[in-house]
């Protein structure tokens, strides 16, 4: 039987801030089925994609992309908000939906010619994402696909991820 994944998500009114309808996956996690299957859909996508290492930024992404990379037996390398990694960096800014940060990620975290898979919770303005992909490339990283469980078409990220594949699972 097929999982419908929206039945996972709630939808949350007024939060963080009155006219935004929150999307929250933690139904989705704290589900064993619903988790395993999503994480199986992403798992299917990068073998199709050859994918050999996955990067994602802080904090979900490493909810979506841990699991994705185990089931693979690929490596996780993450990119992290600011003073968390210990060893030479590189970083990205960029404007989030509800403000502006940095994300940084270790210099040895990609091996130059890796093909990689960049996997967060959610698409929204596209900012994290395509600041965690710049990151891979300045590191020597191929971008061979983005993953994301969910993707929210009026905030039109994909438009900052133009020259990546794109996949998800729902959208609103
Ligand atoms: C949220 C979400 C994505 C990002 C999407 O993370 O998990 O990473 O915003 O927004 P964007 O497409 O407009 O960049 P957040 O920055 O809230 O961090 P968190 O996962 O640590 O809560
Ligand atoms: N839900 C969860 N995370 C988010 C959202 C949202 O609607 N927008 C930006 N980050």
């Amino acid at each position: 039987m097929s999982i419908n994944f929206k039945d996972y998500v709630a939808s949350v009114p007024d939060f963080p801030e009155v006219g935004v309808t929150f999307r929250d996956i933690s139904p989705l996690m704290s589900d064993g089925e619903a988790y395993a299957a999503a994480t199986d859909e992403i798992v299917a996508y990068a073998k199709d994609r050859g994918v050999e290492m996955i990067v994602g930024p802080e904090a979900r992404g490493f909810i979506v992309g841990c699991p994705v990379a185990y089931k693979l037996g690929v490596g996780f390398a993450p990119a992290r908000k600011k003073g968390k990694l210990p060893r030479p960096t590189v970083s990205a800014s960029y404007g989030l939906e509800y403000g502006q940060s940095t994300l940084y990620m270790h210099k040895d975290a990609v091996k130059p010619g890796q093909r990689v898979l960049v996997t967060d919770d959610l698409l929204a303005t596209g900012g994290t994402i395509a600041a965690t992909i710049k990151m891979v490339e300045e590191l020597g990283g191929i971008v061979v696909g983005t993953a994301f469980l969910i993707e929210l078409n009026d905030l039109n990220g994909r438009e900052k991820i133009k020259d990546y594949d794109i996949f998800k699972l729902m959208d609103y």
